[in-house]
């Protein structure tokens, strides 16, 4: 699936203070609001927003707005961050020898349909844009997905060579990998045909049969999966190479940069909406081929549209997460929402070359708890129930203490034709072992609420 930049698999560890609030688990009416009713307005940032049917942030979402994990000093995504910009600043010089790249890392994660999607040519009927997977505000603001989201206004304002870094938000299954809120950085670099064909003057950014007009950039397709790798047909295959040579250098440089000169990579190609061709960069570790980051030409009705003609450009994005876990060997995704000072003091930005590899403070068994329920009649899921409705409750209700969330049985029943479901889920704490007791009292909260949430009939 498109909008990919995940975080791989591993184990949960956690702050202190952080998890002191978490285990002060919801009461199921409280979290039953929080999660399926909504006041008529929010108030974000100091703006109101009134709320409709696509409205799905819950205040535990929201509460990640303006945390900046990735500006905060020694945090190791602060670290990331710093690595990937320095490299950038180093990479790409004017005459005078300042950074040709600009960095935006503190623009709002609150944007418009249009700017997450729309001008990026997602297709109006692609998953990514659907309710269970994103948090909407309401039907026109959402919590971005991607970071993405900023291109199209930040090149209509003028820029060529930018970064532009932040937390983005997409549901998903709990686990200890995967997090509803996380970073990524994005880049865009614009070169018009002076500067691309320095030395070869004479070459074209476009081919000469191509008329000017695109199709209308305004106008959302549904989804046609367009794979053809070469090239769009606006551009010359020589434009394109030569953007691709310099952008996978560039790329490859970076990769190197942080994993080292020896690291193992390869490229694959893959569908992105606004970039063509495009391609995914794979880092062999660990003995598994892992996805570090998306790229590819992009599109040129999103050049158009911001109202630039005369150019071509490359996009990327990356994960930040996803790097920070591999660079200092942090096992959890949850750990880079901690506050304790005995994960916080082990990172420094003080000599940014030299990563320490994380020390886990602490270590406690799971505790994994079955619940079974019927749907209402009619209901199934993904037809008037969705999974991720009933992570965000769990997560609601027992916060970080849910390492794991997964549905591991469903079936119909031949008489009733009622849906039964039964998610598993593995509980732990991050500095102490659970009770059985303990866990059943929040296990028993979360099908309370269930119950009141969904209607539906524990078994
Ligand atoms: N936005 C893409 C993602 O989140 C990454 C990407 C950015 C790919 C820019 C191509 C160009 O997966």
């Amino acid at each position: 699936m498109l909008l990919t930049l995940r975080v791989p698999r591993s184990r949960l560890c956690l702050g202190r203070q952080q998890h002191r609030r978490l285990l002060a688990s919801t009461a199921p009416e409280e979290a039953k609001r929080q999660t399926t009713q909504h006041p008529l307005q929010l108030e974000i940032n100091g703006n109101t927003y009134p709320t409709d049917s696509w409205t799905n942030v819950t205040p535990k979402i929201l509460s990640h707005l303006g945390l900046n994990k990735h500006l905060q000093r020694d945090h190791p995504l602060s670290i990331i961050r710093q690595r990937i910009v320095n490299y950038f600043y180093g990479a790409y010089r004017n005459q005078r020898g300042n950074p040709l790249f600009s960095v935006y890392d503190q623009l709002s994660p609150l944007v418009t349909v249009q700017q997450n999607f729309d001008n990026l040519l997602i297709p109006i009927d692609h998953v990514s844009r659907q309710k269970s997977d994103c948090y909407y505000v309401n039907r026109e603001h959402l919590l971005r997905a991607h970071t993405t989201a900023h291109q199209v206004e930040l090149i209509s304002g003028g820029l060529d060579n930018f970064l532009v870094v932040g937390e983005v938000y997409r549901r998903d299954e709990i686990d200890s990998t995967h997090y509803p809120v996380f970073h990524q950085a994005d880049a865009v670099r614009l070169v018009t045909k002076d500067k691309l064909f320095e030395r070869n003057p004479g070459l074209e950014l476009f081919e000469e049969t191509w008329s000017g007009s695109l199709a209308d950039p305004k106008r959302i397709l549904p989804s046609s999966k367009c794979m053809d790798q070469t090239k769009q047909p606006c551009h010359t295959l020589e434009a394109v190479k030569l953007m691709e040579h310099e952008m996978k250098h560039v790329l490859v440089g970076l990769t190197k940069d942080l994993f080292g000169p020896r690291i193992k990579y390869r490229w694959v190609d893959t569908y992105f909406p606004f970039t063509q061709p495009s391609w995914e960069l794979e880092i062999y570790f660990k003995d598994n081929w892992l996805e570090v980051l998306g790229c590819g030409i992009m599109r040129h009705e999103i050049l158009q549209k911001a109202g630039v003609h005369q150019s071509i450009g490359y996009a990327f994005g990356v994960g930040l997460e996803r790097l920070a876990m591999i660079l200092f060997d942090i096992p959890d995704i949850r750990l880079f929402w901690s506050n304790d000072s005995g994960f916080l003091s082990q990172f420094s930005e003080e000599d940014l070359q030299n990563l320490p590899k994380y020390k886990p403070i602490s270590h406690y068994p799971q505790c994994s708890n079955d619940l079974s329920f019927w749907l209402p009649a009619n209901v199934e899921i993904d037809a008037g129930f969705s999974a991720n409705d009933f992570y965000d409750l769990a997560r609601t209700i027992a916060g970080d203490v849910v390492e794991q969330i997964s549905l591991v049985d469903k079936f119909k029943h031949p008489k009733t034709g009622k849906t039964s479901l039964c998610f598993r889920i593995v509980y732990r704490h991050m500095e102490r072992t659970l009770t059985q007791a303990e866990v059943n009292e929040i296990h028993k909260h979360i099908a309370d609420a269930s119950v009141e949430a969904f209607n539906v009939q524990i078994r």
